[in-house]
């Protein structure tokens, strides 16, 4: 998928020094990229019987609201601390950099739902763990999970399948 490495913008020692941080913004703002990258997220979960994605905040909202407009079905915001109207469990997790908290609603699937997890970038894979978490307590069934980066350094995928979570990555950053 050279395609979508070409519309990612690097940006060294952001937010600090060593980080080379993955922009997404130069690929969701152009629109012809934005719309094919929708289509083969689409692609992957074709057979899936998906019923709802499950987006993290904030970039997993962009992706996972198209896809779930694509696909006709249902989103689920899971997000940071504070956020969310109605009942809530919460997970805090590390990131690479700090720490963070993740909140969802406590009746964000009903039974027999098949939700995907949507981020557009796994690192330490806290975040996604944090999610998977999230939406088991809440009696998901998790299918699976999509991301538009990999930082296959960091192990994040790994960690996510060794949490019994399939993991797909449409672009990878290794030793990079
Ligand atoms: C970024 C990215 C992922 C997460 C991955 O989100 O969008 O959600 O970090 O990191 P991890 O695999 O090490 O947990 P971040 O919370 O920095 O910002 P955002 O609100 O802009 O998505
Ligand atoms: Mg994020």
């Amino acid at each position: 998928m050279s395609w979508i490495r070409d519309h990612i913008r690097t940006i060294p020692d952001y937010p600090i020094p060593g980080i080379q941080f993955r922009d997404v913004t130069t690929l969701f703002q152009n629109g012809r990229a934005l719309q094919r990258l929708i289509l083969e997220m689409a692609d992957h979960c074709s057979d899936m019987k998906i019923t709802r994605i499950a987006g993290i905040e904030a970039r997993g909202f962009i992706l996972g609201g198209a896809l779930a407009h694509h696909l006709g079905v249902g989103f689920v915001p899971v997000r940071k601390a504070g956020k969310l109207p109605w009942k809530t469990i919460s997970r805090e997790y590390n990131l690479e950099y700090g720490t963070d908290t993740l909140e969802i609603h406590t009746d964000a699937v009903e039974p027999g739902d098949r939700v995907l997890i949507v981020d557009d970038l796994i690192a330490t894979g806290g975040t996604a763990v944090a999610a998977l978490e999230l939406l088991r307590d809440v009696k998901a069934e998790v299918i699976g999970s999509l991301f538009v980066i990999d930082l296959p350094d960091l192990g994040g995928a790994d960690k996510l399948r060794a949490h019994g979570c399939p993991v797909h990555c449409l672009v990878s950053y290794e030793g990079e």
